[in-house]
This record gives C-alpha cells, structure tokens and sequence, in this order.
C-alpha cells in the first residue's frame, strides 16, 4: 500500500494549475446518461480515482469509456442494464448521482443503498422523498433500492435543507418529468449550476440556476454533441491556497474561477494572508508567524466549505491565537482531529464545534488518513511539523486529489510517495 513522506518545514514556492472539479466531473458524468446524442465528450477532467470508479459503473452498465489525460469521452448508446453494484457505491457515494438519470431514462433503476461513510450517517432520505414526489415507487431489498416509475410528472419539492446530492439527482430526473417541478431549497454550489447548465445545453428547460429555488419545466429528450469543459476544482484550489499560508511562501494558481473562491479568500485575509486575484487565477503571499486566528463555521455556499474544514483546522494550529470552528454540514466530520493531535496541534472536540489552539509546536509523526479532506489536512500539518511524518492509507488522497505530491514537489515540499 502507498504512503507518503514527507518532511515538514520548506517554504512553498512557485506556480501550480489547478485540476478540473471531482465534485463537478461527476454528476456530470452521470448526467450524460440522458445524452441522446451518442457519445459526450468531457474536458479539463480530473483522472481521479473516484472518476475512474463512476466510470467503471457505467461501463458495468454496458457504455463504453475512452479516457486520456484530462479527457473522457462516453458511449452510453449500448447503456443496457440500469443496476449500480454495491461494490462501486460503496467506494464512492456519488456514485449514487445515477439513480434520477437511470429512472428518467428507463423508468426503473436497481441501486446499492450507499450506507455511512467513514464520519458517520450520510442519509438519502431526501433524494428518495424527491424522486417519489416525481412519480417513483421505491422498494428496497437485500440492501438494494428499486426503483420505477409509470411516468415522471412534475411537482413541487421542498427540501429540509439544502442537499447537493439530491438537488443534483432530483434535477436530473426532473428534466424529463411531464410538466413544471419547482425546487424550493436547491444547492446553488457551482457543481450543481454547472450540472444545471450541462442539462440546459442538451436541451432542459432550468431556471433559477446558482439561486436556492430552481424551476423546471419538463422536456421530451435531450441531445448535445457539445464537448463539456468541467469547472476548476475549488476544493483543490482551497486546499493549495490554505496550505500556503499555514507553511509560508508565495504561490499562484492558474485556473481558478476566483468568484467561487470568494469565501476562502475573505477568510484567508482576514488572517492577515496577503491574497491578489485576477480573472482566474489568485496568488497568495504568507508569513505564518504573523497570520492571526480566525474563527469560522462551515456552510451550504456560498458559505465556507465543509470540505475545506480539515485543512483550516492545520492551519488554525499554527497562527497566533486560539479559535472556533463549528461544522454545520456533517456533524461528526472530525476524523482527523486525533491524527493532528498526533502530529502536535491541540483540537478539542465540543459536539460539532472544534477549539484549536494556535501556535502549536507540530513534529512529525507516524499518522494515518481517514477520508479525502482529512488527508489533505494532514499533508498540510506535516508540512507545517518539524522532521519526518509518514502519512499511511493514502488512497483516499488519490480520490480527491490528481499526484498531489508532484503538485506539492513542485512547489518545494519535501514529499514523496512509498510503498510498503
Ligand atoms: C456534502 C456537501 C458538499 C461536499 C460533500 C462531500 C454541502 C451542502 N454539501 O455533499 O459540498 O462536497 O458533502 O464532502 O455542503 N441530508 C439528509 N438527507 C439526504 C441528503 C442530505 O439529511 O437525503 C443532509 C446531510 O446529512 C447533510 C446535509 O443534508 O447534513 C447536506 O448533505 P448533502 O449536500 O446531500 O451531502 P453531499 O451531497 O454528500
């Protein structure tokens, strides 16, 4: 199994291109699904390993996949068999983003219930109550969810809150629903305008895209033979930008959408991190030892991402101060608090909010990932530690992040990638 070393300390230096959205890459993947249009093309994809296993799916499905660097292109013309494995979503939740195209397309689906994940509960209560308002009858045996429907036909939704999966999974059956669904509550995350904008390009009638109320009036079928460029990956962006300030140096990233940085960026600088943008990219300047504390809580966006709560916390631990931080989105996303704990930073636990004390001594340490965001924020930790840390169960990075250590190396850290 792969691990990294990486010895902590060196300033960060240089240039990086920031990779295409997972987050976006996905549902997108799962919405060409409904491309009458035999074949889609995808650009600026990020070939992670989560965007291997979605493609794997649809290939079980009958598509047939090309894929080379940055790019993929799908045949779901011999897409046959609407049944989604448990072994494919179970390694990956998103995978769960083909129920609303596979019903809308067959009307009928058969799809592994995704279980927790490795911070606890991640229910789908909404997506099933979305889809049933729509039309679809669910049944669930053997751990499996079957699902039909004798015609989609519009409605209105209201979601208990905001929800990027089932917004996402809703929209992608709605499109073809007979009539007007109304979605009050919607994600308005730029995957999910990004998702909506794919949808309209093949002919779907949404409004309200990038607001919490999205309206859409049903269509009979949908056709593009538009190559797709997916969105820069905001969450990389994030981590690369929060991994700067917390070691130091001078970094810039090339495509960037700045806009949907907006919120990081605020509270970057409100540490006292010196942060220039232009139309897409951002350059950021940080000398950890005078960067203050900032207290935070996560939110829906255009609020602070939950998925960049990890990496906030590493930093926290090394400016001057203590501080605050509740999460709002998943309650109990603090698997990594006990490895950076390990690594030196002080983090006590109160429910879902998380007290850091600042100006922690970090010395590297034997430690191990958790989930794709928790990794990242022990990358950045040991690169903030003296000495040597050993980050084991890497394959979690490899789902979220493309070569993160090529991308790091480049930069000057010390990082490298073993085996055992
Ligand atoms: C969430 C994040 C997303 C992030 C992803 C992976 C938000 C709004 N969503 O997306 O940005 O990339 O995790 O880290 O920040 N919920 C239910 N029932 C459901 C669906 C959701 O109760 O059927 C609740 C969840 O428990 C959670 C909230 O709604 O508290 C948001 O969940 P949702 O956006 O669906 O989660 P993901 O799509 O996994």
């Amino acid at each position: 199994m792969d691990y990294f070393e990486i010895i902590g300390q060196n300033h960060l230096q240089g240039e990086l291109e920031i990779n295409g959205s997972k987050n976006a890459v996905l549902p997108l993947i799962a919405a060409s699904i409904l491309n009458e249009n035999s074949v889609q093309k995808f650009t600026n994809v990020p070939l992670l390993s989560d965007t291997l296993t979605i493609l794997k799916l649809l290939e079980e499905m009958g598509s047939s996949v090309k894929k080379s660097e940055n790019f993929i292109s799908i045949d779901n013309s011999t897409l046959k068999n609407p049944f989604a494995p448990y072994d494919l979503v179970k390694t990956m939740r998103a995978s769960f983003y083909v129920l609303g195209p596979l019903i809308a397309k067959f009307g009928k689906a058969r799809i592994s219930d995704p279980g927790g994940c490795s911070w606890g509960p991640r229910p789908i209560d909404f997506h099933i109550k979305g889809l049933e308002l729509l039309g679809v009858d669910f049944t669930r045996d053997h751990g499996y969810l079957s699902a039909c429907t004798k015609g989609l036909k519009g409605s209105n939704i209201s979601f208990p809150k905001i929800s990027v999966g089932a917004t996402g999974n809703v929209v992608m059956a709605a499109v073809l629903a007979k009539g007007k669904t109304k979605i009050f509550n919607a994600s308005s995350e730029p995957e999910i305008q990004q998702l909506c904008n794919y949808l309209n390009i093949m002919g779907a009638q949404i409004s309200g895209i990038g607001s919490n109320e999205l309206v859409i009036e049903g269509v009979s079928s949908l056709t593009t033979n538009k190559p797709i460029e997916v969105i820069p990956d905001r969450i990389e962006a994030g981590t690369f930008l929060i991994a700067a300030a917390a070691v130091g140096g001078e970094v810039q990233l090339s495509n960037v959408v700045v806009d949907h940085l907006s919120m990081i960026i605020q509270k970057l600088r409100e540490t006292n991190v010196q942060i220039e943008t232009n139309s897409s990219s951002v350059r950021i300047k940080s000398n950890p030892s005078t960067l203050k504390a900032v207290d935070l809580e996560t939110s829906e966006y255009p609020g602070f991402p939950t998925d960049l709560q990890a990496q906030w916390m590493s930093l926290m631990s090394v400016v001057n101060g203590d501080s605050k931080l509740k999460e709002n989105i998943y309650f109990d996303r603090f698997t990594h608090v006990p490895e950076l704990n390990r690594l030196g930073c002080n983090i006590s636990l109160n429910k879902n909010t998380a007290k850091i004390k600042g100006q922690s001594y970090l010395s590297g340490a034997q430690i191990m990932s958790t989930d794709i965001r928790a990794s990242a924020a022990l990358i950045i930790a040991a690169l903030c530690a003296e000495g040597l840390s050993r980050i084991d169960r890497i394959y979690h990075i490899d789902r979220g992040y493309y070569k993160i250590e090529d991308k790091l190396s480049k930069i000057g850290a010390n990082i490298v990638r073993k085996k055992t």
